[in-house]
């Protein structure tokens, strides 16, 4: 799907919302709709017109960014929004807002330089597009994945070094910046022993040690677009509580890798990892959702959760990773990225799920 296509979908939605013009303020969906990538910009789209605005800091990067998007849009390069703001929807009489990243004191100042026009606050009109990945978004993101994958590959030995968890964390950093990552995609987690048992752990200075549960959860970012992957280890000689709490998430993760198809329902990925972990008598460990979009954000569209309420979609790539948090033992979760398709779907993460490190 080329930019003229995004913009396209985009102005097919805009009645749907009940707007005649949209502005966007959301950065990300600026990124996804024209190319640029600056930090601060403001876009309006109506049925026949794109507007573009940003400050001097971005003027070159802006015009080749466009450019290079293929993107004809109507650019202006200053400080002062209202003018080009106003000028850009002087047909429209309902004005989208992205009611969902504009302020509230931003809204107010839309008010004043929209006096007199209807504002309406929209919900996810160009997140709901944003699911769809193109071949070139499933391609960053597979390029992503693999060099998460590589990096968990060369660092996995170091477990058993009387390494700390942040010792671990700044490895898998290095080396996915070595392999030709941008950035990680989030603050990369690694949480062992009892640490482990919370979800979204900060990485300490706890030492690694044998009879540790450690939960890594990283990705890369290349050109926007970040990875998710999450392995659990068991270090030493795995007690059989342990071995049994990681065999219940593998099984169960691997029962929602294997619902995961065009056409189904979002909520089913949810019900059937949350049913295995019951099965196993671990329902009320798993306290998290099972899965989310990626893309140019971390966590997109669909959330799969029991709160989800869409059909899964060839292209849509999501995460499925389920996990047991038991504050007496340590936690386990197991998360791979996966692109849906007509039958199925193929997974972006590929490194092992072996539970011993090396
Ligand atoms: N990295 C956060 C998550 O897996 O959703
Ligand atoms: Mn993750
Ligand atoms: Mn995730």
């Amino acid at each position: 799907m080329d930019r003229n296509e995004r913009l396209a979908r985009i102005r097919a939605s805009l009645d749907e919302f009940g707007c005649d013009a949209l502005v966007v303020t959301k950065q990300v969906n600026i990124h996804w709709l024209t190319g640029f990538t600056g930090s601060n910009g403001t876009a309006v789209i109506t049925p026949d017109s794109l507007a573009v605005v940003t400050d001097g800091r971005y003027e070159t990067q802006i015009r080749h960014q466009l450019q290079s998007a293929g993107v004809d849009a109507e650019l202006t390069v200053t400080r002062e929004v209202e003018q080009p703001l106003r000028a850009a929807v002087a047909a429209a009489a309902r004005v989208g807002l992205e009611s969902e990243d504009v302020s509230w004191a931003a809204m107010r100042r839309f008010a004043g330089w929209l006096d007199g026009r209807e504002l309406v606050p929209t919900v996810e009109l160009i997140e709901l597009e944003r699911r769809h990945k193109d071949p070139g978004e499933i391609q960053r993101l597979r390029l992503a994945a693999s060099i998460a994958d590589r990096a968990l590959a060369q660092v996995r030995p170091e477990l058993n070094a009387g390494r700390s968890e942040l010792a671990i964390a700044r490895m898998l950093e290095a080396a996915m910046l070595d392999f030709g990552a941008d950035e990680p995609s989030f603050a990369t987690i690694v949480a062992a022993g009892p640490n482990s048992a919370k979800p979204h752990a900060t990485p300490s200075d706890r030492t690694i040690e044998p009879g540790d549960m450690v939960v890594i959860d990283f990705g890369a970012k290349v050109d926007g677009y970040g990875s998710d992957m999450t392995r659990s280890f068991l270090l030493g000689t795995p007690s059989n509580r342990q071995q049994a709490v990681f065999d219940a998430v593998i099984d169960a993760q691997a029962a929602g890798v294997a619902a995961v198809r065009h056409g189904v329902d979002e909520r089913e990925i949810d019900r059937v990892c949350r049913r295995r972990l019951t099965d196993h008598g671990l329902g009320e460990a798993f306290i998290h959702g099972t899965g989310h979009g990626i893309g140019l954000e971390i966590h997109e569209n669909p959330i799969l959760s029991s709160r989800a309420t869409g059909i899964l979609r060839s292209g849509y790539v999501v995460t499925v990773e389920p996990g047991a948090y038991l504050p007496d033992l340590g936690g386990v979760r197991i998360e791979d990225s996966v692109v849906v398709t007509a039958s199925g779907c193929e997974p972006i993460t590929l490194s092992s799920k072996s539970p011993t490190a090396c």
